[in-house]
């Protein structure tokens, strides 16, 4: 087998950035719905934002329902039909109803332009090549609004050659332990691209009961490397900040950036 085929047409590896049944049940566990820091900042950031707002790669709605709750006319896509099933689910229990689509970063379209643009949680680092993300960036901006606004959140360099197995547990309602292993396989400086296994696992009574492996390939951006590319795409006002933190300039130990950008109003 060439070693240039790509890992997507080889028969039985799972397709990357899959999030499927085992991977989506723990990210519920793992992050329900309002939680992590970021929630505070979008509500605050998005405060009075006038027409509709996407959330690009939306999955279980664990940011996307604390925006309909603040009462935000937000839509969302995702490729992932357990992670947009665990969204409708979310949804229905609330009694909000949400308007969601299957689709990627790289094919999704709308009829209409959004005020603000949302990707949290470092999935735009899921698009593990550089012109396919430059193309995205130009996809977002097509369908903001002028003046609407892009946030996103990426990884911090440091990551890309972060070998420290993850490995946690969590204990499902049935009394299953679930259990992640991911390492990195692969990492490659000249593309800034990394690829983990994630080895998802469900324990019960000490037998291995089920187990489910995860694929994920990842892009890091350079800082400056990511504001040109804003500015290539067509944006201006981008700014960048840390650890939603208004105002913390990104340092050293900063876990996660906070990119926003403009489409110009005229
Ligand atoms: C870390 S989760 C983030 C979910 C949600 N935005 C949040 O803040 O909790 C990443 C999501 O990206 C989705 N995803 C990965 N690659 C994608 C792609 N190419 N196009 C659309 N969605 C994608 C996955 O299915 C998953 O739901």
């Amino acid at each position: 087998m060439p070693i240039t085929e790509p890992i997507s047409v080889r028969p039985n590896v799972p397709v990357p950035n899959r999030y499927g049944a085992m991977c989506t049940e723990i990210y519920d566990l793992d992050k329900p719905p309002g939680s992590l820091p970021d929630v505070p900042f979008y509500l605050d950031r998005l405060v009075g934002t006038q027409g509709p707002i996407l959330e690009a790669a939306v999955g279980t709605g664990r940011l996307l329902i604390p925006l309909l709750e603040a009462g935000l006319e937000v839509k969302g896509f995702d490729q992932s039909p357990d992670m947009l099933a665990s969204c409708r689910r979310h949804c229905a229990a609330r009694g909000l109803s949400a308007d969601l689509q299957q689709a990627r970063f790289q094919d999704f379209a709308y009829d209409h332009a959004f005020s603000a643009i949302l990707v949290p949680v470092a999935t735009f680092n899921l698009i593990d090549d550089f012109a396919e993300g430059l193309a995205v960036l130009k996809r977002f901006h097509d369908h903001l609004a002028l003046g609407g606004r892009l946030l996103i959140d990426l990884m911090p360099m440091g990551y890309l050659t972060n070998e420290k197995p993850d490995i946690r547990t969590w204990t499902a309602a049935n009394g299953d332990m679930l259990r992640i292993e991911g390492r990195a396989v692969e990492i490659d400086l000249v593309r800034q691209r990394r690829v983990t296994h994630d080895r998802y696992e469900r324990w019960r009574n000490g037998r291995l009961a089920e187990s489910e492996l995860e694929v994920m390939a990842f892009r890091i951006w350079g800082l400056a490397e990511f504001q040109l590319s804003l500015a290539a795409a067509g944006f201006d006002q981008i700014t960048v900040g840390a650890d939603h933190q208004p105002g913390r300039p990104p340092g050293r130990s900063s876990r996660i950036l906070n990119f926003e950008a403009r489409r110009p109003a005229a």
